[in-house]
């Protein structure tokens, strides 16, 4: 009898101490929730996508949940998805604007809740409600875009056809301040001419361009980021320019969407001979363009730091710390703490390797890989 009351209290003993373990223990990794949320600037862009991806890889990985809102390329839109956000008792906000001036208000907002506003790829500009910028460096972008296209030159009065971001992006102007620095001193020097932009001519004999004067050339070669105004950019372009000024061709475009219209519209001129296009952002349908020798760079920004280094920030806010910091930008009102992750240029003899290789993408996304 007596051995039975011991069995049974000590049974008791353990249904109680398992029943406290249970409490304790973590919740499953799936349903840790993160008071963050996340605003990106529209689905119709294959780089936005990648963002998307990648977070939500990092997210299910670490064990997170949090929401990721598209703005559809609307300040409005992109207010709206702030407050539903900050309604739902984020702490921090991680938004990429898709009009860096109109965010300040999303920011601002944010703010005014206790919110942390981490920007994110692209600068909030002409507010203080900023705490932290992740970013690649893209005057290293441009510059290196700007370079493939000198190391490919050989010969003088090459034809140059310029085209450039969204100037609502301030990525836009630090892309073309990096493109300038290198391409100026061979426009100056004779190996190229520029074809396609007034404003660009005007100003050819400035080694460094003020943002008016950036502002007034990305007034004429302007894409929007949008693959359809940069194919009738291009047409328009080629359409305005005579025989002479083809042949072969030096072509700066912005990003990989972009590159894939511009390279697509010069490919079908017949007075162009050969063409030399950048890009950026390594998107799947570029790479495949890479190897098909039908885009002749992109550069890679690989958007899993640019996750990783958005997480640790967010993390670091909860935390009540401050996230690591190499640099500021400035965006007309304070100088916004940032670390700025590198890039890597990708051409066709390196394609196999800065983008398979290295786990970017599988091998079987592509096809004629050698
Ligand atoms: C930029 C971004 C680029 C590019 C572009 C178009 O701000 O840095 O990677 O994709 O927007 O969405």
């Amino acid at each position: 009898m007596k051995k039975m009351k011991l069995l049974l209290s000590l049974a008791s003993v353990l249904i109680v101490a398992s029943m406290i373990l249970g409490a304790c223990a973590q919740k499953p990794a799936e349903e840790k929730g993160l008071a963050v949320g996340i605003v990106l600037p529209t689905k119709d862009e294959p780089r936005w996508i990648q963002d998307e991806t990648r977070f939500k890889d990092a997210l299910t990985e670490q064990g997170y949940a949090v929401e990721i809102l598209f703005s559809q390329g609307d300040p409005a839109k992109e207010k709206q998805n702030v407050e539903t956000l900050i309604s739902k008792g984020i702490k921090v906000l991680i938004i990429c604007p898709h009009d860096g001036t109109a965010a300040a208000a999303a920011a601002e907002a944010a703010r005014a809740a206790g919110v942390k506003v981490v920007s994110y790829d692209r600068l909030i500009l002409d507010t203080d409600a900023v705490d932290y910028y992740v970013t690649f460096d893209s005057v290293a972008v441009g510059a290196a875009q700007a370079q493939y296209l000198v190391d490919n030159a050989a010969g003088t009065g090459l034809p140059l056809y310029l085209y450039a971001g969204a100037s609502s992006d301030n990525n836009a102007f630090l892309f073309f301040e990096g493109a300038w620095n290198v391409l100026q001193p061979k426009i100056v020097d004779g190996t190229f001419v520029i074809k396609n932009s007034p404003e660009a001519v005007a100003l050819q004999d400035k080694a460094t361009l003020t943002r008016d004067e950036m502002g007034k050339i990305l007034g004429q070669i302007t894409t929007n980021w949008d693959f359809n105004v940069a194919k009738n950019l291009a047409e328009a372009n080629l359409t305005a320019a005579t025989a002479e000024d083809k042949g072969e061709v030096f072509i700066l475009a912005p990003n990989d969407g972009t590159a894939r219209a511009i390279a697509d519209a010069f490919a079908a001129d017949t007075d162009v001979t050969k063409y030399y296009v950048t890009g950026q952002d390594a998107e799947k349908a570029s790479v495949q363009y890479i190897i098909d020798g039908k885009q002749s760079m992109t550069v890679l920004k690989d958007v899993r730091t640019l996750v990783s280094d958005a997480i640790a920030a967010a993390i670091a806010f909860l935390d009540g710390k401050t996230p690591e910091q190499t640099h500021t930008y400035n965006n007309n009102v304070i100088e916004v703490p940032a670390k700025p992750s590198a890039v890597v240029t990708v051409t066709k003899d390196n394609v196999k390797a800065a983008i398979v290789d290295s786990g970017y993408y599988p091998a079987s996304d592509f096809t004629g890989l050698e």
